[in-house]
């Protein structure tokens, strides 16, 4: 892939909030893992984890903990992205917080893109009540979840999702 096509394969991805009940088979989950454990991560100290929840009770408990938005029971699978603190905070302190929280989020970035390229659809949910996730996955107090991410098979929007205008993003040499 080139840089141009890459791209167009950054630009082809929406989220998406509605899926078929098709199930994702264990080597597309197992596919989806393997491509976060590529990720960077702080020290490669890996200090992230996932609970692959596919059972429709715990998807519906997981959807009422966030807010009863629909798509986390809808979809098939959540990949319920965690930072684990421990293994970060061994080596760096107090930074292995922000450092284990990075680390999560790079690896959820990378399920979401490798799901896209596997063409399956995904959407990151951050808006969700964290004791009610932590009750009901039984995570232990050094690990946070940090996004729900609903994972199927669905139908992207037609129209991409509009951006800011790059340059707005934009500084160069200082603020
Ligand atoms: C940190 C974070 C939290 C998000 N939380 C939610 C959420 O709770 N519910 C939801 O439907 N989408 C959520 N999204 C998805 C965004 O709404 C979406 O990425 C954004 O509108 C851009 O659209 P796109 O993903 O289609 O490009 C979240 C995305 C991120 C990165």
């Amino acid at each position: 892939m080139d840089s141009s096509e890459f791209f167009g394969f950054l630009t082809q991805r929406s989220s998406v909030r509605h899926y078929s009940d098709t199930p994702l088979s264990d080597a597309e989950i197992q596919y989806l893992l393997d491509c976060a454990s590529t990720a960077p991560t702080a020290g490669n100290l890996e200090a992230w984890d996932v609970v692959v929840v596919t059972e429709n009770e715990v998807r519906f408990a997981l959807s009422a903990a966030a807010y009863d938005q629909e798509h986390v029971a809808q979809a098939p699978a959540i990949v319920v992205v965690c930072a684990n603190y421990i293994r970060s905070m061994s080596q760096y302190g107090e930074r292995g917080i922000l450092f284990a929280v990075q680390d999560a989020t790079i690896a959820c970035t990378y399920i979401m893109l490798a799901a896209h390229a596997a063409k399956l659809q995904t959407c990151w949910t951050g808006a969700f009540d964290e004791d009610a996730v932590r009750e009901i996955l039984e995570l232990p107090q050094h690990v946070r979840p940090i996004a729900l991410l609903a994972v199927g098979k669905g139908h992207p929007p037609s129209g991409l999702t509009e951006r800011m205008a790059v340059d707005e993003h934009i500084h160069r040499e200082s603020w």
